[in-house]
């Protein structure tokens, strides 16, 4: 039988990681976990974001996946290289795939990161990035509003007049490449192109994280020789409001979904932990 792929976010960012593991591995079942009620993961702190993140593998271990992705940057910023040490699953963050490939490229000079403050904070992207290649200049900018105002749905022109303002320094800076270091802000990707292009008069390339991510995961999946193919089920759950969740996530994935509601805190021991 085939085990799922574990993804998760705080809410609906994930999703963005979400589409890209369906579009390049249709044949995956995936579990989607949205801890909604603890949304912004931005504004925690590391030992909060160790714990949410302890419970959601306890869910994840019972509904026996067989690897995690971390659909959210604060989430890899914070906790992931701790959980690693402990964990028996393959799993697979969003910013060291991204460093190992923009590092690569050699006409990447100097890197705008927009991101939640949790992440800024940590300089998870810098200090990676700089780990594969220390020329490149690294400009993080904190976007503390932009997850609250995508997951309550503002007004768009609310939107992107936040959008503008939390840019500017970035491209002041004058990066040659923007990395969406928050796994909600790709669903805004065609605002952010346009104001970065209409508004700033700029080619700077996007990153979304989400494309190296799911390549590292399967790669991985493949060299240790878990190549099962699943029907592309995919389950959702959310520690928050299901029929919110739901009806939200349905609007930014195109297609109906029915997520149910979970209490992490009533889930038990871990046993994927190393010994
Ligand atoms: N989407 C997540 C991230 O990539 C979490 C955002 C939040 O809840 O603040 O950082």
């Amino acid at each position: 039988m085939n085990s799922p792929i574990g993804l998760f976010d705080s809410g609906l960012g994930g999703l963005t990681i979400l589409k890209e593991l369906i579009k390049v591995a249709p044949y995956e079942d995936i579990v989607y976990v949205a801890d909604t009620i603890h949304m912004p993961y931005g504004n925690r702190s590391v030992q909060e974001i160790v714990g949410y993140m302890k419970q959601i593998l306890s869910f994840l271990e019972k509904m026996n996946v067989k690897a995690i992705l971390v659909a959210c940057n604060t989430s890899s910023a914070l906790a992931l290289n701790y959980i690693k040490n402990i964990i028996s699953l393959p799993i697979t963050g969003l910013i060291e795939p991204t460093a190992k490939k923009i590092s690569q490229e050699k006409c990447i000079k100097r890197v705008g990161v927009l991101a939640t403050r949790a992440t800024t904070s940590s300089l998870a992207y810098t200090l990676a990035i700089k780990r594969y290649n220390p020329d490149i200049q690294v400009v993080e900018k904190s976007a503390p509003l932009l997850v609250p105002f995508i997951e309550n749905r503002v007004k768009r022109e609310v939107l992107i007049k936040a959008l503008t303002i939390y840019l500017e320094p970035l491209i002041n800076a004058e990066i040659d490449t923007l990395i969406l270091g928050c796994s909600h802000y790709p669903l805004y990707l065609e605002e952010i192109s346009s104001i970065l292009l209409e508004k700033y008069k700029k080619e700077i390339s996007i990153v979304d994280p989400a494309i190296y991510a799911v390549e590292e995961l399967l790669t991985e999946l493949k060299n240790i020789g878990i190549t099962e193919r699943g029907t592309g089920e995919v389950r959702f759950f959310t520690t928050g409001d299901a029929y919110e969740f739901s009806e939200k996530a349905t609007v930014f994935i195109n297609r109906p979904i029915k997520a149910k509601h979970i209490n992490l805190r009533e889930e038990g021991e871990i046993k994927i932990w190393r010994k």
